[in-house]
């Protein structure tokens, strides 16, 4: 039995002043039913973690780099999160794909990092607009998650969470339909599958892509679909907990 798995993204929104406010608000009445994680910038992970702890709501970062150490200005490593309270890690994000240039070959090494750093990798995938019009969309999400079950093993693949996104819901207020969203999750689940049966049994896979606490229950309701990757929504603690309690 898969448990619901709702997370926040926060993207690059962030104050001390936020930060206080929202999880005060989600850990005031997280559901007992549901694993939350937010997802906060990485300057504001500390606090976080101290924020929360005692909670069941968990916390991860939006990015890391694939090193360990050394002579990378600017960057995470996967040591870092974990020693700054991190659970988990997204990778691959549409946003870090398509602004930031990283390709799957990036993922696979990230991914790699995290898991040896002892964090969940939520593992990002999703075709593009253009991309579903032409056709694309199972070649695109097939080439994607290949990059990871191509790379690692059984074992590893089953610490990862999957998240698919497609890039022409993110942001926009466009959500997939139900339907649409459950037949990528279900050839997602279909390609989990073909590496290990067990693995696809128990695997998270997350649909995100303006989901909302107006639309969480139908999308959830799914079969295939086991929770959310919340952008926008997350942002806001009682919108945010609609979605993490989807009555
Ligand atoms: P959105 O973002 O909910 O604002 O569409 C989702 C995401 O990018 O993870």
């Amino acid at each position: 039995m898969r448990r619901l798995l709702v997370a926040g993204n926060w993207k690059m929104n962030a104050s001390k002043v936020m930060l206080n406010e929202l999880l005060a608000g989600i850990t005031a009445n997280a559901p007992q039913q549901t694993d939350v994680v937010v997802f906060p910038p990485a300057p504001y992970l500390l606090m976080a973690a101290d924020k929360l702890q005692g909670s069941s709501v968990k916390i991860g970062g939006q990015n890391l780099n694939a090193n360990e150490s050394g002579a990378f200005t600017g960057e995470v490593s996967a040591n870092m999160l974990v020693d700054c309270g991190c659970d988990a890690v997204l990778v691959g994000h549409s946003e870090r794909r398509t602004l930031f240039a990283e390709t799957d070959t990036d993922v696979l090494a990230k991914t790699e990092a995290a898991l040896a750093a002892g964090l969940t990798p939520y593992v990002c995938i999703g075709e593009t607009l253009e991309e579903r019009e032409a056709n694309k969309t199972e070649a695109v999400i097939e080439q994607q998650i290949n990059a990871v079950l191509n790379g690692l093993t059984v074992q590893q693949l089953a610490k990862c969470v999957f998240a698919y996104e497609p890039v022409w819901a993110i942001g926009t207020g466009k959500t997939a339909s139900p339907e649409q969203a459950q037949q990528v999750h279900a050839f997602i689940r279909s390609l989990l599958a073909a590496k290990d049966e067990e693995l696809a049994l128990n695997s998270h896979v997350l649909y995100g892509g303006s989901v909302k606490a107006s639309n969480a229950k139908e999308l959830f309701a799914q079969q295939d679909i086991d929770g959310g990757l919340v952008g926008g929504a997350s942002l806001q603690a009682e919108e945010f907990l609609g979605i993490c309690n989807p009555a």
